[in-house]
């Protein structure tokens, strides 16, 4: 039986968490005098907290201490946190877990291939969990995407080489990870900004299971 890698980022591909990010770094960005806005909100996504807080100091030109850095950190996490609290279910974006589903069916292994350190929380408050044979997240790697490390520790977590792995991606770092870990890319979004993937949809209810189907039986 033919297998294949499956490798999902969390924030804004399962789940719509994207926005809380957004809203949590421009909230923490302006209360220290940083303009920050959705084009410049595209480079962070897909990226780690450390480095994301490290591009709106640069943007602003601000340098701060390591303790005040360490606390604007903690506010950012603390604020996202009160967003998350509530999740439930609904915030599964649309036909995600039909293409799990369809997944599993076929016996594909699963693995979940994010920057958040808050991913395995995520995962339990929409009760995903068990639909994951791997977890790898942002306290499993040193080095944030585009470096490819969180997809290739997945493959190996999935028994899987490198190139018969597919991710799928809704940040331009991500796929450019993707793309360096020699992986099928999969954009989740926007075509002009994720032109680097190998393939694109606006979301998942554009993937047909046919679509899975034959991704699984490429050579
Ligand atoms: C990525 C998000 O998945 O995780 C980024 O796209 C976020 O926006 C990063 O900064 C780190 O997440 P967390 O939950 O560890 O702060
Ligand atoms: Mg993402």
């Amino acid at each position: 039986m033919s297998k294949k890698g499956f490798i999902f980022d969390l924030d804004g591909v399962i789940v719509d968490t994207a926005k809380y990010h957004f809203l949590a770094w421009r909230k923490l960005a302006n209360s220290i005098g940083v303009d920050f806005t959705e084009v410049q909100n595209e480079q962070l996504k897909g990226v780690s907290r450390v480095r994301s807080l490290e591009k709106i100091l640069a943007w602003g030109e601000k340098s701060i201490s390591e303790e005040q850095f360490a606390e604007l950190m903690r506010m950012k996490n603390d604020d996202y946190l009160n967003y998350i609290e509530k999740m439930g279910q609904d915030e599964i974006l649309p036909d995600v877990s039909r293409v799990l589903d369809c997944l599993i069916e076929q016996k594909q292994p699963i693995s979940l291939g994010s920057a958040s350190k808050n991913a395995r929380v995520i995962l339990e408050k929409v009760a995903l969990r068990d639909k994951f044979d791997a977890i790898v997240d942002g306290n499993d790697v040193s080095n944030a995407k585009p470096d490819p490390e969180v997809f290739l520790i997945a493959a190996k977590a999935l028994d899987m080489e490198a190139n018969r792995c597919i991710v799928f991606e809704d940040s331009v770092a991500g796929v450019e990870a993707a793309n360096i870990a020699n992986m099928i890319s999969i954009g989740i979004g926007d075509t002009t900004i994720l032109g680097d993937a190998d393939y694109n949809f606006n979301d998942f209810t554009e993937i047909s299971n046919q679509f899975i189907e034959e991704l699984i039986h490429k050579k």
